[in-house]
């Protein structure tokens, strides 16, 4: 396997002055350098990879033994080592009807009753025949978690905007109280459903905004609040301590990671809004991936490229992080939940052995939507000094059929973009730029060497017919494969997550703190920094 790693960077040592555009030459390229998957096309043409280095990527990929862990994944083995447990997020969206066991017990007859349970509350709440406590049907949910109990179905439901017939969705997760006391201002509590959603439901934020909450909602429909109350946990002896009744319950099990989760009863509220059928679409466009991530050979494999690109990224040209950038208005939050799913669990320092990794693990991930990043940030992009790869996402065609004009000018921006990033402007093009508006001289010189673009970043564009429930099923389910091919490479373990752990014991003792107890023991920064909110106001 070194020898892989050896060859892949003597084949960068080679190339990194290749321009990627002359790989073009090869006027197959596209079609040999893209991929594709029920409609899905994923075009990695635009980075330096060529072909020795893509056998070498596939071979890699072949003796670190993804398809193995894959497997095993997929046969519900206790992958997650550092806490004994099976990852098996894949089967919450399987149409598959074989028994599935974990630890003995079959999983797939608790996964169907829990689905079908959510869809009777979901048409219930949907169609008013489960009403609040005055007999009003809800209007309104608001999803109260954090991470995985909120980016997930917070991201899915902007993003299915076009298929929401149900109640309008709001999500409050910061601890910050602005972030509930905005919410809940403007809503009605009488017409409203609170989803307290936690897998473990001890997270401090998610905690402290379900007891605002419910004050809120007894204010004004006092005892009868439980009638507006509903949780989502697999810790289901503690949602009855806070008064939530067993049949407004919808648990899952430990083998779904929380960032995992959003196929299960985290993705109530998607199903809330959305519907129980287009909620199927969704689960339908995840399970497409997993049939194609299980049995499409490597080198045909969409999750498998983008993990090897990933590495080839980020491994073999060191660069440290990557721009997700969806040319979809409605994917707008998928970069903030690529954040949580992709660090989260690839943003690891020793291997699954406790051994120190030796090698580059989880890049950063960044991104807004285009045009809007075009904006902001492109320029560092285009001219800064660090090289950036790009993950662009398109659609053929947007929902607003009437504005079909504005669906052109996105995607001729999108392709624009990783166009420029690749052909960049040579310094003589520049110069007859700038010449051509009057400068000379040694004006010309310095004007050409400002509007000078490198060229040669590389780029990625995930294309798709349309963002619908399915469609977005598939994105999801890709990257959720992305990460598992990237960690199977590093010999990381991606479903575990110990290092969010010590902020949260420190926050623990400093809560004291902040409310006027003595910081002794603590460093100065620290310790200043509380005198100081103190001195300034209650903190
Ligand atoms: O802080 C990390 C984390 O444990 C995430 O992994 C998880 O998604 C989030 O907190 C919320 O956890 P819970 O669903 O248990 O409230």
């Amino acid at each position: 396997m070194n020898d892989i790693w050896g060859n892949l960077g003597q084949n960068r040592a080679a190339t990194c002055e290749r321009k990627i555009v002359s790989l073009f030459q090869d006027t197959e390229r596209f079609d040999r350098f893209s991929a594709e998957a029920d409609d899905m096309l994923l075009d990695y043409s635009k980075t330096n990879i060529d072909e020795q280095a893509h056998n070498l990527l596939i071979k890699l990929a072949e003796s670190t033994q993804v398809a193995e862990k894959r497997d095993a994944m997929f046969e519900g083995r206790p992958i997650n080592l550092t806490e004994t447990r099976s990852v098996l997020h894949t089967a919450l969206r399987s149409n598959e009807v074989e028994p599935l066991f974990v630890q003995g017990v079959d999983v797939r007859p608790g996964i169907v009753s829990t689905l079908k349970r959510m869809e009777q509350f979901a048409n219930d709440i949907r169609f008013g025949r489960v009403t609040g406590a005055n007999g009003q049907a809800f209007t309104d949910i608001v999803n109260i978690g954090i991470g995985g109990s909120d980016l997930g179905p917070a991201m899915s439901t902007l993003a299915l905007r076009p298929y929401h017939d149900g109640p309008r969705c709001h999500f409050v997760s910061n601890v910050d109280g602005a972030h509930v006391s905005d919410t809940l201002r403007a809503l009605d509590p009488s017409k409203t459903l609170v989803i307290i959603a936690s897998k473990t439901f001890t997270t401090i934020e998610t905690m402290t905004n379900a007891e605002t909450a419910i004050n809120w909602l007894r204010n004004s429909v006092g005892e009868e609040a439980h009638l507006h109350l509903a949780a989502v946990s697999t810790a289901l002896n503690k949602t009855s301590e806070i008064g939530i009744t067993p049949e407004r319950v919808f648990g899952f099990e430990d083998w779904v990671g929380g960032r995992y989760s959003l196929w299960g009863p985290v993705g109530l509220p998607i199903m809330l809004a959305i519907g129980a059928n287009q909620f199927r679409q969704f689960l339908a466009g995840g399970f497409a991936m997993d049939q194609h991530f299980k049995n499409a050979p490597l080198a045909r494999n969409l999750p498998v490229l983008l993990g090897l690109v990933g590495i080839w990224h980020r491994n073999i040209c060191d660069y440290q992080t990557r721009a997700v950038l969806p040319y979809d208005q409605r994917l707008q939050r998928l970069p903030a939940y690529l954040q949580q799913l992709d660090m989260e669990s690839n943003g690891k320092r020793v291997a699954i052995d406790g051994a120190t990794l030796n090698r580059k693990s989880g890049p950063v991930v960044w991104g807004e939507p285009g045009t809007n990043g075009q904006h902001a940030f492109f320029q560092l992009l285009h001219q800064g000094t660090e090289v950036v790869p790009a993950e662009f996402l398109i659609a053929a065609t947007g929902h607003e059929g009437d504005l079909s004009n504005h669906h052109e000018l996105l995607k001729a921006n999108c392709l624009a973009q990783s166009e420029a990033l690749m052909v960049g402007r040579s310094f003589e093009e520049a110069e007859t730029i700038a010449s051509k508006l009057g400068f000379t001289g040694a004006e010309l010189q310095k004007q050409a060497s400002h509007r000078t673009f490198p060229g040669n970043r590389p780029s990625i564009t995930i294309s798709y017919p349309k963002l619908t429930p399915f469609t977005l099923g598939q994105v999801i389910a890709l990257f959720e494969h992305r990460v598992f091919v990237e960690g199977a490479i590093w010999d990381i373990n991606p479903f575990d997550q110990w290092g969010v752990e010590l902020g949260k014991e420190l926050a623990n003792t400093l809560l004291p703190m902040v409310k006027g107890a003595s910081c002794k023991g603590k460093d100065g920064s620290t310790q200043g920094l509380i005198r100081h909110l103190s001195k300034l106001g209650t903190v």
